[in-house]
């Protein structure tokens, strides 16, 4: 059966998956991190096994509970998530960048808690790694899907990152879409290429968002199995 067959679309490919915000550390006892739950990459590692993925998800700061019977490594740091991505990267066939990876980091990571004084006090930040930038530029034969998330001119926005990142496929979040996005159950995307929207996917839960997007990635990815 039809249904069958699409189940098993990614059988005999290793797909990482990252999941959930960064957690960019000020002191022994702070840090800086953002509104991602984590169940978007949660949702995609899900399905990629249902598809037949061997699947490892590396995972930040999440809220959600993670996929069971999945291999799941945690990390804090955008910084620990390159790394970790980096080790499984040479043997991977798919690498979808679901995580909200934080931008910057404070320039310095306090080894003491940071005592409160009379003045005030700047925390200076640095920028990160850009994890998807960097596999884009090292890929050979591995297929890129990344993020998006837009507020104003969806298209452009979104092709300008695949094109800057050199991925294959990216996502981007309608966040006009109310109920979507950061911490919801449902999500809107529109798929790009560099050709332009691929397929727009309605508001429905991140499952099926999941779904519909690997089994566009799969139906793209190169090699014989
Ligand atoms: N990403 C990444 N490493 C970073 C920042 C982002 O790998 N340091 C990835 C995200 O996981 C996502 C994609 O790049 O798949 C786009 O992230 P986004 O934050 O939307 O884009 P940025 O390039 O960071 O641009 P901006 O935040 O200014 O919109
Ligand atoms: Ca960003």
């Amino acid at each position: 059966e039809d249904d069958n067959e699409n189940e098993m679309l990614l059988s005999g490919r290793k797909v990482i998956v990252t999941a959930g915000g960064t957690i960019e550390r000020i002191d022994p006892v702070r840090y800086i991190t953002n509104d991602s739950s984590g169940k978007m990459g949660f949702a995609i590692a899900k399905v990629a096994q249902e598809m037949g993925a061997e699947v490892h998800l590396i995972a930040a700061n999440t809220s959600a509970e993670p996929p069971s019977g999945i291999s799941l490594e945690r990390v804090q740091s955008a910084e620990d998530m390159y790394a970790a991505v980096l080790r499984q990267w040479e043997a991977c066939d798919m690498v979808v960048m679901a995580a909200a990876v934080a931008d910057y980091r404070p320039r310095e990571v306090a080894q003491t808690k940071i005592k409160k004084k009379d003045n005030d006090i700047t925390l200076e930040l640095v920028k990160n790694v850009d994890i998807l930038e960097s596999l884009g530029h090292s890929k050979k034969h591995q297929f890129l899907v990344g993020f998006a998330a837009e507020t104003e001119n969806m298209e452009t926005y979104a092709i300008d990152k695949l094109e800057r990142k050199n991925c294959d496929l990216i996502a981007a979040n309608d966040v006009t879409v109310e109920g979507t996005g950061f911490g919801a159950d449902d999500n809107a995307v529109q798929i790009y290429d560099r050709g332009g929207m691929v397929e727009r996917i309605p508001v429905q839960s991140k499952e099926e968002v999941a779904r519909k997007l690997l089994t566009i990635a799969a139906g793209r990815m190169g090699g014989v199995l």
